[in-house]
């Protein structure tokens, strides 16, 4: 069945072709994404106003590229699957609109996608995985873990009490005066710092070893930037410190949680999966506990169309249709 994934949830605007015959197997015929860092970085963070216009002007040459690259027509597209929540309801909007518009004018069939199940399910566009698995979302937005039991059966086991990491990545970045998104920066840079130079304190949530809180890292090195002796270090070592608390403030509880539900497999997904340093100690503490981490290619950690193509295709194979009354839910549970 050839599947047509819609997503366009924040700020970048993406559409992808798989071809799928069964659950979670999928043949990526074609993935394309309009990225706008360009248009929110002189604001220093994503401007939803901004990111829905901006939508607006790509979304159909998006899905023109994504229906060339896969070498179809549209005549021929089986099903559409679009992101219809959680995220940014201007933008979510955008994409949802445009679907219900194809389906409507083709009769194809079509089914909204709640966006983090997308990336829960990213895992499997390259790799074959048992479940349940355990998976990690850590994006901009997002930063939990999940129990992935089957398809459509998701139990959401960790969560961050407060920001994202990909959020503490961005603001501490801001802080450093790195530009926005500030996440691949702080990587780069702290490939040339020392890691335990400057003092981090790590957060921990009482009574609750599989939950996740990035606020106080943010605000110790606010505070430390605050004083000269923090404005004297060098900024190699204040970003590879502050990295590695971030990376080992993940990775803790994210071994409890597959001890816990005795997964053999721990997914990495979400933007922040391109973390270098947390893919590595990821990797290595998985290990050490006897258990393989899969991480996604990069261009499928990030928000892209494939995964939303693969979570709506298997109900798409059932013969589920959502009705084109559906609406975008910026709070969309899952
Ligand atoms: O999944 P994503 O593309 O968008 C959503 O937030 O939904 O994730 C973007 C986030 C940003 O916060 C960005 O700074 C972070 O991922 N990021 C990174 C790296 N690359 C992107 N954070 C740490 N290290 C990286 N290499
Ligand atoms: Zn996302």
């Amino acid at each position: 069945m050839l599947i047509l994934g819609i997503e366009s949830s924040c700020d970048d605007a993406a559409a992808a072709v798989i071809e799928t015959s069964a659950a979670g197997i999928a043949e990526i015929r074609s993935s394309t994404v309009a990225n706008q860092d360009d248009i929110h970085r002189a604001y220093g963070g994503i401007v939803p106003e901004l990111a829905s216009r901006n939508h607006v002007v790509t979304i159909g040459p998006v899905v023109e590229r994504a229906l060339m690259a896969a070498g179809c027509r549209l005549a021929e597209v089986e099903g559409i699957a679009v992101t219809r929540g959680p995220g940014l309801v201007g933008s979510l909007l955008v994409g949802l609109m445009f679907a219900k518009g194809l389906a409507q004018a083709s009769g194809v069939a079509m089914v909204g996608v709640n966006h983090i199940e997308g990336h829960l399910l990213a895992p499997l566009l390259e790799n074959r995985i048992a479940m349940p698995y355990l998976a990690l979302v850590v994006s901009g937005g997002h930063t939990a873990l999940f129990a992935v039991e089957d398809f459509g059966r998701y139990r959401r086991i960790g969560r961050t009490r407060d920001d994202a990491a990909g959020e503490a990545f961005d603001k501490v970045a801001k802080l450093m005066g790195l530009g926005y998104p500030g996440g691949r920066a702080i990587d780069e840079m702290s490939r040339r710092g020392n890691r335990k130079s400057v003092r981090i304190p790590r957060a921990h949530v009482k009574g609750a070893p599989m939950d996740f809180s990035f606020s106080g890292v943010k605000t110790a090195v606010a505070t430390l930037l605050a004083t000269e002796s923090g404005r004297a270090e060098r900024p190699e070592d204040l970003a590879a410190s502050f990295q590695e608390a971030v990376v080992e403030m993940l990775v803790k509880p994210t071994i409890a949680a597959a001890r816990e539900l005795g997964a053999d497999t721990i997914a990495l997904t979400g933007g922040v999966a391109a973390n270098s340093r947390l893919r590595d100690k990821l990797a290595e503490a998985a290990a050490a506990d006897g258990r393989r981490l899969v991480a996604p290619a990069l261009k499928y950690c990030t928000d892209n169309a494939a995964m939303i193509a693969l979570a709506g295709g298997y109900r798409l194979i059932r013969g589920e249709r959502d009705a084109l009354s559906i609406d975008a839910e910026a709070n969309l549970s899952l």
